[in-house]
């Protein structure tokens, strides 16, 4: 018996006695040593949120935050972290673009969002890990739109990481059919 089968026969004989199930998920992901490496586009579009880091307003974290969203329409769209005196109140960058997006395209998938910082107060070499919240807004915004986000986290320097899609990033993810 291949392992595969001989594993899930197992499972099926564990379940049926009420033992607990040992399950595992596992991420696909591209990691690539610099920008070069990137297709024309994804290079293009990391570029574009390396420059959205300047816009950033980040007095308080001194974390500075771009995200550049590539559209089906071939547009390009920046977002950039915005904090506030109050700081629960500031925003990550990925969701002032997807903001911006669902304001001024609605209904138009993202094909692409490029993610990158500058951190004034240490390095900025390794790709940025979106937050939680930001996860599960990314994710919506795929499933809503019924087109996957490809991800591009990177730095200022150092390794780049890209994920196919969103939900990649958010394994056992609460969504709208959590509700039904
Ligand atoms: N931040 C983002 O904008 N995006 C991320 O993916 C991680 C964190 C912001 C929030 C806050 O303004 C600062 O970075 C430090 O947490």
């Amino acid at each position: 018996m291949e392992g595969s089968s001989k594993l899930s026969a197992l499972r099926t004989f564990l379940s049926k006695y009420n033992f607990m199930v040992h399950q595992k998920i596992s991420i696909a992901f591209d990691e690539y040593d610099s920008v070069d490496q990137l297709s024309g586009e994804d290079a293009a579009l990391l570029i574009e949120a390396q420059k959205a880091i300047a816009i950033a307003y980040a007095p308080y974290s001194k974390f500075r935050v771009g995200a550049a969203a590539l559209l089906q329409n071939g547009k390009t769209l920046l977002g950039s972290n915005q904090e506030n005196a109050s700081y629960p109140v500031g925003m990550c960058a990925e969701r002032v673009l997807l903001s911006t997006a669902s304001s001024l395209f609605p209904g138009i998938p993202i094909k692409a969002i490029a993610i990158s910082y500058r951190n004034e107060l240490g390095e900025s070499i390794k790709p940025i890990s979106p937050c939680g919240i930001c996860r599960q807004t990314l994710v919506e915004y795929e499933s809503m739109l019924k087109y996957p986000i490809r991800l591009i986290l990177a730095g200022m320097e150092g390794k780049i990481v890209v994920l196919p899609n969103a939900g990649t990033l958010l394994p056992f993810g609460f969504s709208g059919k959590d509700l039904q």
